[in-house]
């Protein structure tokens, strides 16, 4: 058991999805088409030239039309916050109009309507792998610099629409993670293995710009909201003492850390520019940039925590596993789950302490959980997943957050990753749940969309009733 008062009273338990995973209605409501309509298989093969019926995502789990009955399920769990993210191509349905579409904004207004109406706080992503196509295909997403120009307009809308209701905000999903997904993360159409360096950190360049303005038209259309940065945490150990593995470690988690480190800081690092300058890159940064970036710094950092890595200095010692993206070297000490990512939850006490440390701004654990093959079963008549291996996951990172608030590190919340099942965005798949809501539906697309409450469900309802206390060391 943890200490009851290791959470705070105001902690922001909850869960998390984005809009092209959950809601379906791909061609409903005005939207228009966005890079998941061209990527049936997620990342795992090159994207398509349009939409195809094998995409699960057309229909994913239908939220657009049942959002009203998941939100209450979310409220019977006790959830205090939930986060999903705008599908930018519903209110500007090709990316670079200049008038919004008013029926995409009216499906948003009616979910938070919804969450309100159960005292639910929003948590919402603006752009969340989700960029519209016409802005992949004719700009080559953020390689070019008037997505700068689209995205603030965009934002600007949200604000002005739904600024007065909704307090939390991400600019964007795990922005670090156009370095390995340039056209999930980056709406940038160039094939990776084509991509020069120069448009790729151009494209990052012009990303950290817009989330500065964003949190720029923020401080003006709504002065009560927070804005967040998001980055994807991936702790990298060194595989061995030697100090060569130990710099190679920093050197990847650098990588990461450089995004939180320019919103947090409004500036870019040593350790990056040396980079750049040691790739031969030269980016385009103007002056009114860099003074956007410096003034304009995130209220708190977000993160999505799954896994660590290894790192090592020595080439024939780096044995690649699977994981979140990018994936990194394997760690042999640790177990790893039925898609080959290693699980450590000690390591998001490391994340939490170490993003406290370096940046003393609040931290918010929007992402975590265990995708798994679930087995529906009938117990006296009602359909349920006995999901103990989800609970263990989820219980064992809780415990190391409640750690980590005992070592004084301010934590605003956690939202579970899927908090009802949706569509995988690295392999496009419904078989890899991560919910404690069943999603009658199958990698095949066939299913009733029934939704049946697993295990999981009445433990995550405790451990909030709670506030933690319920959860087992
Ligand atoms: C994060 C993304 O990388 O991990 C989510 O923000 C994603 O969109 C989640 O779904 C889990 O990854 P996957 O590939 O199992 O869906």
């Amino acid at each position: 058991m943890t200490d009851s008062t290791t959470f705070p009273t105001d902690f922001l338990w909850g869960g998390a999805t984005a809009a092209n995973q959950i809601e379906g209605a791909y061609n409903e409501g005005g939207k228009g088409l966005s890079i998941q309509d061209v990527m049936p298989q997620g990342i795992t093969t090159p994207r398509a030239d349009g939409p195809t019926d094998d995409n699960l995502k057309q229909v994913a789990i239908d939220f657009y039309h049942r959002y009203a009955e998941d939100i209450a399920l979310f409220a019977e769990m006790g959830f205090k916050t939930f986060r999903f993210s705008i599908a930018w191509s519903r209110i500007f349905p090709l990316g670079d109009e200049t008038l919004p579409n008013e029926e995409g904004l009216a499906f948003y207004d009616r979910v938070i309507d919804e969450c309100e109406k159960h005292g639910i706080e929003p948590l919402v992503t603006i752009s969340h792998y989700e960029t519209p196509l016409h802005l992949a295909d004719t700009y080559d997403g953020w390689v070019n610099r008037d997505m700068i120009g689209f995205y603030e307009r965009y934002a600007r809308v949200l604000f002005a629409r739904y600024g007065a209701r909704v307090k939390y905000w991400l600019t964007f999903n795990e922005i670090n993670s156009v370095l390995h997904a340039p056209l999930m993360s980056g709406g940038i159409n160039t094939p990776k293995d084509q991509l020069s360096k120069t448009d790729l950190y151009q494209a990052i360049h012009n990303e950290l710009v817009a989330s500065a303005l964003a949190t720029k038209a923020a401080r003006e259309l709504a002065p009560s909201a927070q804005i967040g940065c998001m980055v994807l945490a991936m702790p990298a150990y060194p595989l061995s003492p030697d100090p060569d593995d130990v710099m190679a470690s920093m050197t990847t988690e650098r990588t990461n850390l450089a995004f939180g480190d320019i919103h947090v800081r409004g500036e870019y690092p040593g350790y990056y520019l040396r980079s750049l300058r040691d790739q031969g890159v030269e980016l385009v940064i103007t002056d009114e940039d860099r003074a956007l970036l410096k003034e304009n710094t995130v209220d708190f950092v977000s993160f999505s925590y799954y896994m660590s890595v290894a790192e090592t200095a020595d080439e024939s010692k780096r044995v690649i596993g699977k994981g979140n993206i990018m994936g990194g070297v394997r760690n042999p000490t640790l177990k790893e789950s039925e898609w080959g990512w290693q699980i450590d939850p000690v390591g998001l006490r490391i994340v939490l302490n170490q993003f406290w440390d370096r940046w003393q701004k609040p931290l918010f654990i929007v992402e975590n959980g265990l995708g798994a093959k679930d087995q529906l079963v009938e117990i006296d008549g009602t359909k349920t997943v006995i999901d103990d291996y989800r609970i263990d996951y989820l219980n064992d990172h809780l415990v190391q957050v409640g750690e980590a608030i005992t070592d004084g590190v301010d934590v605003m919340g956690y939202t579970s990753w899927g908090c009802i099942d949706l569509v995988s965005a690295s392999t496009a798949q419904l078989s890899k749940r991560y919910g404690f809501i069943y999603v009658d539906r199958n990698d095949d697309g066939s299913g009733t969309l029934d939704r049946y409450k697993k295990k999981s469900f009445h433990w995550y309802a405790e451990v909030i009733r709670s506030n933690g206390a319920s959860l087992t060391r």
